[in-house]
């Protein structure tokens, strides 16, 4: 009775299943059994034609209340002492484990391994091996919680606790926070990964990204972040308006209007530019500028590292207008146009993707970012979020980026996406973008 467990991929989670379900039957049948017989007697000795029944005085009997301590006693020893033996289990290969230590913080996991490489919000594991996450937290209290491999325990500040699971299946699980920790709680969520041991070590030995990044100025990191978080979606360089202001001069301005009527000039009040961009980095809502609509901008609370918001802000500080004439140079007029002339569609397909922002949110690689990934798009089918199925032929792709909240996928929001590529992309422009998709298999 009620089997609604998630898929079991650790080798303990079959017993604890056993143990849980075991646990709900017998909760189930007593309650049952008790109160069904409460309603039965209460139904059976209701007062009849109006007249009193005195009730009969019954001095109890010994049968009856030796069973009804026995049995249950004997039950409840019964589920303790497999608790106990299922417990023990989970701790299994606890010696020989990989090691990882996780870090929960508002709102992140935060993942270290042995040979130093740092990941957050992601963690991978080589299946069939034990593994021990090492918990901590720097913050309040989390709680770690892998439904998948039937592990949970506690991240407390100053404290270390672990969990230690053998997953026995590759594939993608779910991790979460179980403990109420303020605003963003429920969106303190990790992917673990458990792939074949090859595949693993590859993984753990690439330190490619880490090491660039440490070896970058911080201005350079930030024109990476500036494309990999997708900030290029809706603020440009070049000083025109996308949907968010440009980057271009922000740090130089000496003051700001926003759209309830306030005003910050920079440099007189306490707030500095700094703070400012960090801010509205974090917390998109706080501060609206003048003239632009609220609430397009994800929140980016918990997804970038205070040094990473360091180098957003050195990017964005050299944004002060002496690279922006070379840039339009080298991107703009004549050239450009017979630059584009001489490419296949797929390639200017290519191109507008990464220039029109379409890289923003939509991956090529099969994860799902703001908006669905292209990988596999063309000739996929589904259901849009008003329950009717779609088909992505040329004709659905067209209107999806003519008119994006026109169809909207399941699972995803509407008004993420600028409306106003039909002013920005000729019928040509869209054809090759259509064409840049279909290879994307
Ligand atoms: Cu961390 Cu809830």
């Amino acid at each position: 009775m009620f089997r609604y467990l998630p898929e079991q991929a650790s080798k303990v989670a079959p017993s604890v299943d056993w143990l849980h379900n075991w646990i709900t039957d017998l909760s189930v049948l007593f309650t049952v059994a008790i109160c069904g017989a409460m309603l039965y007697f209460a139904f059976r000795y209701r007062r009849q034609d109006g007249v009193d029944h005195e009730t009969p005085r019954i001095e109890g009997s010994n049968f009856l209340e030796v069973l009804w301590t026995v049995v249950p006693t004997l039950i409840c020893i019964w589920v303790g002492y497999y608790g106990i033996v299922i417990y023990q289990d989970m701790r299994e290969g606890e010696e020989q484990a990989l090691v990882i230590n996780a870090v929960g913080k508002q709102w992140i996991w935060e993942f270290q391994y042995e040979n130093g490489k740092q990941t957050i919000g992601e963690f991978v594991v080589p299946v069939n091996r034990p593994v021990k996450v090492v918990l901590t937290a720097t913050d309040v209290l989390h709680s770690f919680f892998v439904p998948a491999m039937r592990v949970k325990k506690d991240a407390v500040p100053g404290r270390y606790t672990s969990v230690v699971f053998t997953p026995v299946k590759t594939g993608e699980y779910h991790t979460f926070c179980t403990e109420y920790c303020g605003t963003s709680h429920s969106a303190m969520l990790a992917k673990l990964r458990v792939v074949s041991e090859s595949e693993y070590e590859r993984w753990v030995n690439d330190r490619s990204q880490d090491l660039a990044k440490l070896t970058m100025s911080p201005a350079k990191l930030g024109a990476r972040l500036y494309e990999e978080k997708g900030c290029n979606a809706c603020h440009n360089l070049s000083g025109t308006r996308l949907v968010g202001p440009s980057f271009l001069k922000l740090y130089q301005s000496e003051t700001r209007k926003f759209a309830d009527g306030s005003e910050i000039t920079f440099g007189e009040e306490e707030e500095t530019i700094e703070e400012y961009i960090r801010e509205s980095i974090l917390y998109p809502g706080k501060k609206v500028v003048e003239g632009y609509p609220n609430g397009l901008m994800p929140a980016y609370e918990g997804q970038l590292t205070d040094d990473e918001i360091k180098a957003l802000i050195a990017f964005i500080k050299q944004q002060d207008g002496s690279a922006a004439t070379e840039e339009s140079e080298e991107d703009s007029g004549e050239d450009l146009q017979a630059k584009l002339a001489a490419m296949s569609p797929v390639e200017r397909g290519q191109y507008h993707y990464q220039n029109k922002a379409c890289i923003g949110c939509h991956s090529l690689d099969g994860s799902n970012l703001v908006g669905p990934t292209f990988k596999g798009l063309y000739g996929k089918s589904g259901e849009l979020a008003d329950g009717e199925s779609y088909t992505a032929d040329d004709e659905y792709l067209k209107n999806s980026i003519w008119d994006p909240n026109g169809q909207i996928v399941a699972g995803y929001q509407p008004n993420q996406m600028p409306q106003n590529y039909k002013d920005q992309l000729s019928e040509e422009d869209l054809e090759s973008i259509i064409e840049y998709i279909k290879t994307l298999e």
